[in-house]
């Protein structure tokens, strides 16, 4: 492969590309982004060329990819019925089919997967789950575009030898964000919401005196739920790992943490660095999953570093440092 030097990023004010960015700039690479945000972006303007723009927008694709190397296709919309076809499908067509038309000039293209198109979570999946288990999304939106996403990639790989690489990545989580997610109190972020698994007068207690305690989420036999979730800074060594790298054509990969873990570790954790109590909350709609990593290991010399703890530790001193979270579209 040719060597890589400039990029078009999407979505670049996103949880993911606000943190890519720097990295890229870093790492000496020209990078345009696709910016679809009004507000001053949350990365150095100065130092990368921004294009305003929607997906979907006639023409806009051809544009954005015009004397680039390579894509990192970012821009999503989740769980919108009204938007998703515009932005995530069509704007995903809009840019393989550019792509295409532009011959041998782009050298990599890099979708961002999920997890989601797998349908884990909802549905029981062989464990630890691998890249061969068929598209099968949960319901709802954002999975079922996940899984049109990577299809239309796939295609245009078999169909044109498009350099595809699908990074499917696993619940992302930086800033504060276990920590949102794993207490009772707000701000809540992504699923469950413990407020609808709140059966006992001691889990509705928490929620009426708005006092906080560390959510363990357990099966109905009490068998604590396992999950395998991502820090932002392993996604983004994953990016870094994918980028450029020949091996990496023509293949999906499972971006998640070191390990999955189960809830009474992180509650317990969490019990503990907080001082506050840990609670059950029976999910009967839960299905435990674990990510087999062999394949992102050995292909793309993946090596993520943060497990839960040290997950919690740095959600932990984020706060302490008086931080607010930034604003999440999306909480889940
Ligand atoms: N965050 C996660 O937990 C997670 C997990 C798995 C996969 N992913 C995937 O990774 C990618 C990036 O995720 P993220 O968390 O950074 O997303 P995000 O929601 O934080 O950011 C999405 C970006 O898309 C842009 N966007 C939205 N609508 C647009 C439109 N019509 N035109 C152009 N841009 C538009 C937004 O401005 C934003 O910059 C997405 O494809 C997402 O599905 C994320």
């Amino acid at each position: 492969m040719d060597k890589i030097k400039n990029i078009l990023v999407t979505g670049g004010s996103g949880k993911i590309g606000r943190n890519l960015i720097p990295e890229l700039l870093k790492g000496g690479y020209r990078v345009r982004v696709l910016e679809f945000e009004p507000e001053p972006p949350p990365y150095d303007a100065s130092q990368v060329e921004i294009v305003r723009g929607a997906l979907g927008t006639p023409g806009l694709a051809e544009r954005l990819i015009r004397d680039m190397d390579a894509v990192i296709h970012l821009a999503n919309v989740k769980e919108r019925k009204d938007l998703f076809v515009k932005a995530n499908i069509q704007g995903t067509f809009d840019l393989l089919d550019a792509c295409r038309a532009a011959g041998k000039q782009i050298k990599q293209f890099i979708q961002a997967g999920s997890d989601a198109r797998a349908g884990i979570y909802y549905n029981p999946r062989p464990y630890p789950i691998d890249e061969n288990f068929p598209h099968s999304a949960y319901p709802g939106y954002y999975a079922f575009s996940k899984v049109l996403e990577e299809t239309m990639c796939e295609q245009y790989r078999y169909q044109y030898g498009l350099p595809i690489t699908v990074l499917r990545f696993s619940w992302v989580h930086g800033e504060d964000d276990i920590l949102a997610h794993a207490t009772t109190a707000e701000p809540d972020f992504g699923v469950p919401a413990w407020r609808e698994l709140a059966t006992t007068a001691e889990h509705r207690s928490y929620f009426e005196a708005g006092q906080n305690a560390a959510c363990c989420m357990v099966h109905p036999d009490g068998k604590p739920c396992m999950r395998h979730i991502v820090a932002l800074e392993d996604v983004i060594h994953g990016c870094l790992q994918a980028l450029g790298n020949p091996a990496a054509i023509g293949h999906a990969f499972a971006i998640a943490g070191p390990s999955a873990f189960t809830y009474d570790v992180l509650s317990r954790y969490i019990s503990e660095k907080l001082d506050i109590p840990a609670v059950d909350f029976v999910n009967p709609e839960y299905y435990d999953f674990q990510h087999d990593l062999s394949k992102s290991r050995s292909i793309l010399g993946y090596r993520p570093t943060y497990d839960i703890v040290k997950i919690v530790d740095q959600a932990i001193a984020y706060r302490k440092q008086g931080k607010t979270r930034s604003l999440c579209k999306y909480p889940g």
